[in-house]
């Protein structure tokens, strides 16, 4: 569900019709609803309750400051996997004992700065980099806390560039590997190993990968108990997959009801890193026709966003819903016609929707991509100098600009000549 509907034909966000906020702020813009992205965060919450888990939002799905601080005043902990996200979260004001680190290639300079602020624990992807936290820590005089994050080996049947639980990714540690580390664990005097991590994936829609990939570590967190070896958390990562299009994405209950007794079972703290599940359709990139082209084959829409604003087309061949700001009504469905809708960019990939059925646009137009409101902004770009959208927070009858256009200026600060 979310806040993205009809009135009269226009669109609104809430109570805000979403075409005034492209005349006032202009396009491309991102425009997210507050009490969508919160209503997505409580659905998880609820459907959790049971066993009270700390759900870590994982800031690289939008890394805004005013989301994370909306998901942090109501509980929220958070994912991250990057110095400069260790940063947001303490813009954010985080409390550190919710934050939890990834990331396959921490540096020095991370791993130090993470362990300064006190985090809760770090999820750590390989042997040399435990002994390197293990190294760090100690320099630090400080014991610090990791879970070691497992590759289980589980096909989430999910695009194959964000699928990360098969033994041949780069994530993660076989199960084989971890039990001899886990077994040897006093040789890291430094490292308090207080946890398992797992996460398969992203996009998700059936809750068999999960449940796979749980039996598989519970098993295992069993196995270490009959050794005498008794694990605080068990981080069961993201992945939850949400509908673009025609997708029937589990529910939060069902995901739930599935694992919730294999979770039990193994008697530890429990962690959920959800990024799209909040963000996903809590969020529109609105972008304006500027040209319609008629070439001898086709029929070309083009906006004012590109694969700079909103990159997952292009990369994953992600599908994107795009509908008008203002339905004209009784326009026949005949009337509809085969596009592609694309950006200015000097590449051939750049689109937002290629053979997409549509009704009729003309120029001026306004367009709403749909459910962009996770991996849209954050994995937005200067290419072709082009300046970086502005975002736009939504709640109730308030629209509150939660990060400027880029300008020029912005492009070239870091130059030097
Ligand atoms: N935890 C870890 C360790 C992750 O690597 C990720 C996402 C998440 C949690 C959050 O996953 P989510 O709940 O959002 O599925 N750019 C791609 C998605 C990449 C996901 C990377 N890792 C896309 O646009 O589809």
């Amino acid at each position: 569900m979310h806040e993205f509907k009809y009135r009269n034909n226009q669109l609104y966000c809430e109570n805000v019709l979403v075409g005034k906020l492209a005349k006032t702020f202009g396009t491309p813009l991102y425009v997210y609803s507050y009490h969508t992205l919160i209503d997505h965060y409580l659905k998880l919450k609820s459907a959790f309750s049971e066993i009270n888990p700390l759900i870590c939002y994982s800031v690289k799905a939008n890394s805004n400051l005013s989301i994370l601080k909306a998901l942090i005043a109501k509980g929220a902990g958070l994912d991250i996997v990057s110095g400069g996200e260790l940063f947001r979260a303490q813009k954010a004001a985080c409390p550190p004992q919710r934050i939890v680190y990834a990331s396959v290639g921490k540096t020095d300079k991370e791993i130090s700065a993470a362990i300064a602020r006190g985090i809760l624990f770090f999820n750590v992807e390989s042997l040399a980099e435990l002994k390197n936290i293990n190294r760090i820590a100690k320099g630090l005089n400080k014991i610090t806390r990791v879970a070691i994050r497992i590759n289980p080996d589980v096909e989430a049947k999910t695009h194959k560039y964000i699928s990360t639980g098969k033994i041949t990714n780069k994530f993660g540690i076989d199960l084989a590997s971890a039990y001899k580390i886990l077994l040897l664990r006093s040789k890291f005097e430094n490292l308090n190993i207080c946890g398992l991590h797992i996460h398969i994936g992203s996009q998700i829609t059936q809750s068999a990968p999960f449940v796979e990939a749980i039996k598989k570590v519970a098993d295992f967190i069993q196995r270490l108990k009959n050794k005498g070896l008794v694990l605080e958390y068990l981080n069961i990562g993201g992945g939850l997959g949400i509908i673009y299009d025609r997708e029937a994405p589990q529910t939060a209950e069902i995901y739930a009801n599935e694992i919730i007794p294999l979770l039990k079972k193994t008697g530890l703290k429990i962690i959920l890193e959800p990024g799209r599940f909040i963000l996903g359709n809590a969020g529109i990139l609105v972008v304006k026709v500027l040209y319609i082209k008629h070439t001898l084959k086709k029929k070309f829409i083009i906006v004012d966003g590109g694969m700079n604003d909103l990159i997952r087309p292009a990369l994953y061949n992600a599908y994107h819903q795009i509908v008008p700001l203002s339905l004209r009504v009784g326009e026949p469905v005949s009337a509809r016609e085969k596009v592609d809708v694309v950006g200015p960019i000097c590449e051939s990939g750049d689109f937002l929707a290629k053979g997409r059925l549509m009704a009729k646009v003309k120029e001026g137009d306004y367009l709403a991509v749909m459910s962009a409101g996770a991996y849209g902004f954050s994995m937005s770009s200067n290419y072709n100098s082009r300046l970086r959208a502005a975002e736009v927070m939504v709640a109730k009858d308030k629209a509150l600009v939660i990060r400027k256009r880029e300008t020029c200026e912005d492009l070239i600060r870091n130059e030097i000549i």
